[in-house]
């Protein structure tokens, strides 16, 4: 099976492993070596910190030998096709796991290996991030019933939080500026998939989303590869600040999410990200334990 889109794993997958994220989080020793032996590539076409530390760290916790991959020497489509470089890498790995620019290589892969195809982020989805996003959240309060409020850009991590929020009964609030919402297709997949009493609301009006919402998430304006946008994006999208003004609309309980790395200052504040309730850095460490729990249920 794999990880490409977060639907991939549906409803009792998904489950599954945010259930074995929080039982691996507490009892790191229990699955201690358990994958010995098997190989895992890890590719990325963009630059990470957290993706490549967490995948890691997790893979070598399991026993497994984690392989970085250099993207310049690879040259994904360039050297060689996708495809190819997926069934040269079948051969040799127990899991491919790749960050790129363009989501339809990571289809592609999919399609010629028997190994899982992993999607570290795409332009289209975050998938791993949203298992951590979810158990962090979870964390707080019961996923079913839950409701998210979503302000910025609606992203790659915006696209895979929508679909997995939906599908584990969470209500998803997303806030954009006008043109940088979700696309209908990925809030159609979203209502799609959901749980019954989950729901997905998209407006322009910040207040709106986040008002009564249990997380208050955001993420950068501009994604790695829209660097040249920056500036244009960082004055339409100033009204989409998570604040302290706009974080206390939210409920009086409410956590504040992100999956980082975040531009201070931009959309979110210091007084926010480091608010004793900013769960950010506790998301950041379930990126570990949710890699793990995704290893675990894949192989
Ligand atoms: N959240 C996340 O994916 O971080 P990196 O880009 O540092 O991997
Ligand atoms: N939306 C961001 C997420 C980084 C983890 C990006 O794609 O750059």
């Amino acid at each position: 099976m794999d990880f490409v889109n977060v639907a991939d794993l549906g409803h009792e997958g998904l489950a599954t492993v945010l259930d074995l994220a929080a039982e691996v989080k507490t009892n790191r020793e229990d699955v201690a070596g358990s994958r010995a032996g098997q190989r895992v590539g890890l590719f990325f076409e963009k630059p990470s910190t957290r993706t490549r530390v967490s995948c890691e760290v997790a893979a070598a916790d399991l026993g497994m030998v984690p392989l970085v991959l250099k993207q310049d020497e690879v040259g994904l489509g360039k050297r060689e096709s996708v495809e190819d470089v997926g069934r040269v890498l079948d051969r040799y790995l127990d899991v491919l796991a790749f960050r790129v620019f363009d989501h339809d290589n990571l289809v592609k892969m999919a399609a010629v290996t028997a190994a899982p195809v992993i999607n570290l982020l795409s332009d289209r989805e975050h998938p791993c991030q949203a298992l951590a996003d979810l158990q962090t959240l979870a964390e707080h309060r019961p996923l079913q019933g839950a409701t998210v409020a979503f302000i910025g850009d609606g992203n790659n991590v915006c696209n895979s939080l929508l679909i997995a929020g939906l599908m584990m009964g969470t209500t998803v609030r997303v806030a954009s500026p006008p043109g940088n919402e979700p696309s209908t297709e990925i809030v159609a997949l979203a209502r799609a998939g959901a749980t019954a009493g989950a729901e997905v609301f998209v407006t322009n009006d910040p207040a709106e989303a986040v008002t009564g919402a249990d997380a208050v998430y955001t993420d950068v304006w501009a994604s790695m590869g829209q660097e040249d946008e920056a500036a244009e994006r960082r004055q339409r999208f100033m009204p989409y600040q998570v604040n302290e003004a706009l974080f206390h609309q939210a409920k009086d309980d409410a956590i504040f999410l992100h999956c980082l790395p975040a531009h201070r200052g931009e959309e979110v504040t210091d007084a926010v990200a480091d608010h004793p309730r900013s769960r950010i850095f506790d998301q950041a460490e379930n990126r570990m334990h949710a890699f793990k729990a995704l290893l675990l249920h894949l192989t």
